[in-house]
């Protein structure tokens, strides 16, 4: 296993090897992550995986500055997960050697709903360094997870819109037993709250299975979960919504694929979570 810090490098490397298929993360990685390492193995010969704490996707007071950035502990991890063949790890000055990436990737409206609504430019500065990291690994296929279900929206609107061939593949979500979607940001609440925070999946559940008996009253729906997660001292709830899991625009009556979506904040943590639902 390879750990690569510089483009040169991973260039010379890429020219000499078959199929790659690659995992972007920013580190810090857990078996959520490791289920989409385990989704590349089935994909190509080869496995690259990236790390990088992309500063461009994070927004003014938010965590930047302390995500956490745990490379050896992280190599680690994918050693005694069978390991792979690259770990893709460039430092800020590689990727962005000017101050200002001056060409971005600029998503369509889906950039500013959702999670988009109260993180303002995150999604182009993962459109961005998503672009940068394919031009550079040129991987055959990419895994992404569904725990992130609009950044893997806005990855492969991205890829087909702008024709980039890499393959998307879509990794389920990973979750401790109690259904907690694991998250590098779990690592910032408190025992008590890393129990509370189950409750999000509580209602992920509740709501597909009253949808699933019909139930077809969404605000009242949304708002039976946001009532009670504010009443139980969440801090904030930023939105639940009900969308179509193919176009993520509102969920109509008559869509047949649905996804909830959440996200809330705990104390200082900010969580998100998902559900699909097949009608
Ligand atoms: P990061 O949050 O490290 O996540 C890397 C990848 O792991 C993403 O595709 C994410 O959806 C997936 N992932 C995270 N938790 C997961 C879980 N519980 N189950 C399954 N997959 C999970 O997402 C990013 O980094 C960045 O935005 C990135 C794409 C690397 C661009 O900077």
């Amino acid at each position: 296993m390879k750990i690569i810090h510089s483009i040169e490098e991973l260039r010379t490397w890429r020219a000499t090897v078959g199929s790659v298929a690659f995992v972007p993360t920013m580190g810090n990685l857990h078996a959520g992550h490791m289920t989409l390492i385990d989704a590349a193995r089935a994909e190509a010969e080869n496995i690259v995986v990236s790390i990088f704490v992309n500063r461009l996707q994070f927004g003014q007071g938010e965590d930047f500055e302390v995500y956490p950035r745990t490379l050896e502990q992280d190599a680690a991890l994918i050693a005694a997960q069978g390991g792979v063949d690259v770990i893709f790890a460039p430092d800020e000055k590689v990727l962005y050697p000017k101050v200002i990436q001056q060409y971005q990737v600029e998503p369509p409206a889906i950039q500013d709903e959702l999670c988009g609504a109260f993180r303002p430019g995150h999604f182009r500065g993962v459109a961005t360094v998503v672009t940068k990291l394919f031009n550079i690994v040129q991987p055959n296929v990419a895994c992404f997870g569904k725990k992130d279900y609009q950044q893997l929206f806005v990855i492969k609107s991205m890829v087909e819109d702008l024709n980039q061939a890499v393959k998307i593949v879509a990794v389920d979500t990973g979750r401790a037993s109690d259904g907690l979607a694991l998250s590098s940001r779990n690592g910032y609440l408190s025992a008590e709250h890393k129990r509370e925070a189950t409750r999000i999946y509580y209602h992920l559940s509740r709501m597909k299975a009253a949808i699933e008996a019909g139930d077809r009253d969404y605000e009242r729906l949304s708002a039976e979960t946001t009532n009670d997660l504010l009443a139980r001292g969440w801090v904030n709830v930023d939105y639940v919504e009900m969308r179509n899991a193919l176009s993520l625009k509102p969920a109509a009556v008559s869509d047949h694929q649905l996804v909830i979506l959440i996200a809330a904040r705990l104390g200082h943590t900010r969580l998100i979570d998902n559900i699909e639902i097949a009608l």
